[in-house]
């Protein structure tokens, strides 16, 4: 991939740059790219090796949760930048889905179509340029079988503008059962579309059992995306963190901001719009400030803002690629620094004894079925 690098990116690091005894890998920019690089990690069994961290792409386009149900050139061009930037910065994992900016909602642009878009202008500019894309298959109860994964999964590649997918996942688990859509991963792996397969939402069981059957033809199943934050850790009490790591599933980490609630921005006088706020509510937020306070103050020892701790310390996890969702690039940027470095075992240990004092939020429901 090429080693580019962008004056905003620089800034960004240095701004967040760590005492020089602790990273002197972050001492200049190349080597902040170079960290993120080096750092890639192998997707479970599979041969795709990706970023240290990767980029959520749901609100590129959406109307429906994101944007205040309103999509402009604004926007647009500022999730672009966050495409930009992420690659600058070293970041080249992408997720989206093929529900990110449904053509149901009013005024959404398809998620899919807007990465495809970044991925054609950059390769463009820089053919050489290596960008990682997951997207994801809607169990949607109309959908039968294995051949409905492959058909759904053609109308993703013609929307990404690519003949075949890096990750495709099953974005939570079907209604009427698994079996046809598992095999129909297996089909998409045989055919060449997909580099490498996951599941999303899976519980400890429906992991099992689609790792076993995958198993049968000698395909690893690569990941299992669920919710994942220090203040959301069902992973962790469900057996879901613990089979991941038992049979070499990738867990990818998503929400791990808390949908922007862990970054320090919010507060109890100042909750995150739209249907956010409903979620992370000021009595929520009220809650959370002593460990937000923490965070802030640990994150001042290695020169981190509190994104940058709570992400590490989902990396801490280790076998964790957290993807946190990007609206520009100034967030990209500053996701960027939060890998090349480490929380000490007593801080990882610290926060999670904190955090487990905080009753978290419902999560995605999907998960419990
Ligand atoms: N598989 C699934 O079922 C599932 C479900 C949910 C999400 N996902 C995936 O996971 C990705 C990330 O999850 P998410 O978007 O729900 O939540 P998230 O990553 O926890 O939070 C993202 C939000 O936090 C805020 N933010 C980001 N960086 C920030 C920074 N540096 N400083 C301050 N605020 C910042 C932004 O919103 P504001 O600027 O508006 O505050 C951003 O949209 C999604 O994009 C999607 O790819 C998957």
């Amino acid at each position: 991939m090429a080693l580019q690098f962008s004056n905003a990116c620089f800034s960004a690091f240095s701004r967040s740059r760590v005492p020089a005894v602790r990273a002197v890998a972050s001492e200049n920019a190349s080597a902040a790219v170079k960290t993120a690089e080096e750092e890639k990690v192998k997707l479970g069994g599979s041969d795709l090796k990706v970023t240290r961290l990767g980029i959520g792409a749901w609100s590129w386009g959406d109307t429906s949760y994101w944007n205040n149900f309103d999509w402009d050139d604004r926007k647009l061009k500022a999730a672009k930048t966050a495409f930009d930037t992420s690659i600058d910065c070293g970041i080249t994992l992408f997720d989206t889905a093929e529900v990110y900016g449904s053509p149901m909602a009013l005024g959404a642009i398809s998620s899919e179509t807007l990465l495809g878009r970044f991925t054609k202008e950059r390769k463009q500019r820089d053919p050489n340029v290596e960008v990682a894309i997951a997207t994801k298959f809607a169990a949607l109860p109309w959908r039968l079988g294995r051949q409905s994964v492959i058909s759904a999964l053609k109308g993703s590649l013609a929307r990404l503008e690519l003949s075949c997918v890096d990750l495709y996942q099953l974005h939570w688990p079907g209604i009427w059962g698994n079996q046809g859509y598992i095999d129909g991963l297996g089909d998409a792996v045989e055919q060449g579309l997909v580099k490498a397969v996951g599941v999303s939402n899976y519980s400890e069981k429906r992991l099992r059992e689609a790792y076993n059957q995958l198993k049968k033809r000698g395909i690893p199943l690569a990941s299992n995306q669920v919710n994942y934050s220090l203040i959301y850790r069902l992973p962790e009490e469900n057996g879901v963190k613990a089979a991941c790591d038992e049979l070499g599933i990738t867990l990818i980490a998503y929400s791990p901001l808390a949908q922007g609630a862990l970054t320090g921005k919010y507060t109890p006088n100042n909750t995150p719009s739209g249907p956010r706020g409903r979620i992370y509510t000021p009595e929520f937020m009220t809650r959370l400030q002593p460990l937000i306070n923490r965070i802030k103050e640990i994150g001042e020892g290695y020169g981190k803002t509190p994104t940058q701790v709570v992400l590490n310390w989902l990396v801490a996890q280790e076998n964790v690629v957290p993807i946190p969702g990007a609206r520009d690039g100034i967030q990209a940027e500053e996701f960027a620094g939060a890998v090349g470095w480490r929380l000490t075992n007593d801080e990882v240990e610290e926060l999670r004894s904190m955090a487990s004092e905080i009753k978290p939020v419902i999560g995605f429901p999907v998960e419990k079925l």
